[in-house]
């Protein structure tokens, strides 16, 4: 077990990606908060996992609801040891039809949200003094642009930058900052994502989704699991020499 005794948070942990992680670090040997704005939801995930899994309320727009998550995660288990920033909201549309609320919203979320969440868990690590490990989900679209998506592109692109300027900033206290960019993964998200690109391309629904699959060189999409291998090492004393680096895990999409 790599994460053995280890108190770990992860936002938008309820569904997706973030469930997949929390399983993992539960098999892992960690108590994992699955750190939700959909209570309802978490708590399912949690009872779901079993006892090393707990549900907190929270919405990573929200300052003060940070703290009370944080503060929630140091009641119950003693301290916070791992973050993964990973709650996020999807977007697209043509340059001249992005609304401003639109911007607000996915800059306030993943990058707003990202950066306040990392502040947060990095004051309590610096208190424990034990260091960390907090882990960003940046993506491919943070690697570059696309006509439709410029403001998700924009906000992971932030979160890549992020990435490294906290994480140059506080390993000298022992807290490694590291992202995992992901290319394309099967999730609630996706749903989304392709009915949008459905609409604004003006295609079938469930053929972009398709086309993406068979576009990755792996030759299909990722899955939640493809993932979890990166998120329980990036978190484990394995990677403690590694610092501000964010890493693609995406079927051979993108080299960098
Ligand atoms: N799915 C993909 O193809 C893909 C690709 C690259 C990167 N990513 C990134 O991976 C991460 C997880 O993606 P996913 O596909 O599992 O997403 P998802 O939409 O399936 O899940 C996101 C979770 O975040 C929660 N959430 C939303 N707003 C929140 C808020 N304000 N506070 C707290 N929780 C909130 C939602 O309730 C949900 O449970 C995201 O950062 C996403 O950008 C996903």
């Amino acid at each position: 077990m790599r994460l053995k005794g280890k108190s770990a948070l992860i936002t938008g942990s309820a569904r997706g990606i973030g469930k997949a992680f929390a399983e993992a670090y539960v098999r892992e040997g960690a108590t994992v908060a699955i750190a939700d704005i959909n209570l309802e939801a978490a708590e399912k995930t949690a009872s779901e996992i079993g006892k090393n899994a707990y549900a907190v309320r929270l919405d990573v727009a929200d300052l003060s609801s940070i703290e009370a998550a944080v503060k929630a995660v140091e009641a119950r288990t003693g301290g916070l040891d791992i973050l993964i920033n990973n709650a996020a909201l999807f977007d697209l549309a043509p340059i001249v039809e992005i609304t401003r609320a639109s911007y607000e919203k996915l800059f306030s979320v993943n990058v707003a949200g990202t950066l306040f969440m990392l502040q947060a868990a990095s004051r309590s690590m610096i208190a424990s003094g034990k260091g960390g490990k907090i882990i960003n989900m940046a993506s491919q679209a943070g690697r570059r642009g696309e006509p439709l998506v410029a403001v998700y592109c924009a906000t992971k692109a932030a979160v890549i930058s992020l990435t490294q300027s906290a994480g140059l900033a506080l390993i000298r206290h022992r807290i490694n900052v590291n992202g995992i960019a992901p290319g394309v993964v099967e999730s609630d998200m996706w749903d989304e994502v392709d009915a949008l690109f459905a609409r604004y391309e003006n295609r079938p629904k469930g053929e972009k989704r398709r086309l993406v699959g068979e576009g990755v060189p792996y030759g299909r999409m990722g899955r939640p699991e493809d993932l979890t291998g990166m998120a329980v090492f990036l978190a484990s004393e394995d990677a403690d020499y590694i610092v501000a680096q964010t890493y693609n895990v995406d079927g051979g999409q993108w080299m960098s």
